[in-house]
C-alpha cells in the first residue's frame, strides 16, 4: 500500500503539474481527491490492515492528501497570476504614446465677419432680430411701399410658395415685424438669409445673406446715419475710411441714399478691386418712409427713423479680396482653411 502511495504521489503530482489551465485543474482536483479517487480508494481499504500499519499508512495517504491540495492550489494561485499579467498587459495604456489628432472646425467667412459687425453694433446697444425666410408678400413689398405692380418687384424676382408666400427678397420685411410689435425707440439689425431668382455666377447667388438695420425714435435724422455708418466703416475697416452718400431711390425710404467707401486698396486712384471707380458701393439707405412708418402704427409727425441694408457676401469678398462668390458655398476645405 505504501508503494501504492509513493506511486499515485507521482501521478497525481504530475497531473496537477501539466493540467493546461483553470477547468482542468479543478477537473484534477475532482479526480485526484474526490470520493471516486484513487487515494479515496486506497483509504477505504485501511480497514484491512493492522492497527500499526493503518497508522502509518494513515499517516501517509493523509499527507499525500495535503501535499496533492497544497500543490493544486499553487498551480491555481500560478494560473490566476499569469491570467493578472495577459491582463495587464492587454490593457495598458501607453501615456507617452501621441494623441491622435481631433479635427478641429472654423467659422466661415462669411460669419467671421457677421460676428464682427454684430458685435460693434451691440456695443452701441442695438438688438440682433431674427425673422422668417419664408415671408409673406405683405411683409416683403407691400407695407415696404412697393404695391403689386410695383417695378422695384421686377429686380426682386423670387420663388412663390403661393401667391402671398415667398421667400424672402431682402431682410427689410423684419423692419415691418418688429415696428408692428415693438414701438420706438428701436434699434435693430437683422441678419439672414435672402432669396432671388438669379442665376449662379460669379458675382450673384439665388441665396445670399444681407444685413438690416433700423432706427426709430423722436429726432432722428440723416445726420445720425452718417454718422452711425461712418463710426461702422471705421471700426470694420480702419480710421482713415471716407465714405460718400450719394442719391438714390428706395421705396420705402425717402430720402434713399447709397453709401460708397472710398476704395481702401487704391485709395480713391482706381484699381481692379473697385473697377477703377475710386469708390466701392458699400449699402443702401434712407430716412423710413412716413407710409411705411403709419402702415406699422407709428405716427411720422412724432417719430423719424432710418434703416440700411448691407450684401454681406460683397463686404466679405471685399474684406479677403475674394473674386468669385461661388467660393463661399463650395464648401472646398483649401478655401475655408485661409481664414481664422
Ligand atoms: N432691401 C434693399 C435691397 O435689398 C436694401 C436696402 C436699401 C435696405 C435701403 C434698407 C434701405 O433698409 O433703407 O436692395
Amino acid at each position: 500500500m505504501k508503494n501504492q502511495l509513493e506511486q499515485l504521489r507521482q501521478k497525481a503530482l504530475q497531473a496537477v503539474e501539466t493540467t493546461g489551465d483553470l477547468a482542468a485543474l479543478e477537473q484534477a482536483r475532482v479526480d485526484l481527491l474526490g470520493k471516486k479517487s484513487a487515494l479515496s480508494a486506497i483509504m477505504k481499504q485501511m480497514g484491512a490492515l493492522s492497527a500499526e500499519e493503518r497508522r502509518e499508512v494513515g499517516r501517509l495517504a493523509n499527507q499525500l492528501h495535503a501535499d496533492i491540495e497544497h500543490s493544486l492550489d499553487e498551480k491555481k494561485a500560478a494560473f490566476s497570476a499569469a491570467a493578472l499579467e495577459q491582463r495587464l498587459s492587454q490593457e495598458r495604456i501607453d501615456v507617452t504614446a501621441p494623441g491622435s489628432p481631433i479635427p478641429l472646425g472654423r467659422r466661415h467667412p462669411l460669419y467671421l465677419v457677421l460676428d464682427e459687425i454684430k458685435e460693434i453694433f451691440v456695443g452701441m446697444g442695438y438688438e440682433i432680430a431674427d425673422g422668417p425666410e419664408v415671408e409673406y408678400d405683405k411683409y416683403n413689398f407691400e407695407m415696404l411701399n412697393i404695391p403689386r405692380d410695383h417695378p422695384a418687384r421686377d429686380t426682386q424676382d423670387t420663388f412663390y410658395i403661393t401667391e402671398n408666400i415667398l421667400l424672402r427678397t431682402q431682410t427689410s420685411p423684419m423692419q415691418v415685424r418688429t415696428m408692428l410689435k415693438q414701438k420706438p425707440p428701436i434699434r435693430i439689425i437683422v441678419p439672414g438669409r435672402v432669396y432671388r431668382s438669379d442665376d449662379v455666377d460669379a458675382t450673384h447667388s439665388p441665396i445670399f445673406h444681407q444685413i438690416e438695420g433700423l432706427v426709430v425714435d423722436e429726432g432722428i435724422t440723416l445726420g445720425d446715419l452718417k454718422a452711425t455708418l461712418e463710426v461702422i466703416a471705421q471700426r470694420l475697416y480702419g480710421e482713415d475710411v471716407v465714405l460718400r452718400f450719394r442719391p438714390s431711390h428706395f421705396p420705402f425710404t425717402e430720402p434713399s441714399v447709397e453709401v460708397d467707401m472710398r476704395c481702401f486698396s487704391c485709395h480713391g486712384e482706381g484699381c481692379p478691386l473697385c473697377k477703377q471707380a475710386g469708390w466701392i458701393e458699400i449699402l443702401g439707405s434712407g430716412m423710413v418712409h412716413p407710409r411705411v412708418l403709419a402702415g406699422c402704427g407709428i405716427d411720422p409727425d412724432i417719430y423719424s427713423g432710418w434703416a440700411f441694408g448691407i450684401g454681406l457676401e460683397r463686404m466679405v469678398m471685399r474684406m479677403y479680396e475674394i473674386d468669385d462668390l461661388r467660393l463661399l458655398y463650395e464648401n472646398d476645405l483649401r478655401f475655408l482653411r485661409q481664414f481664422n
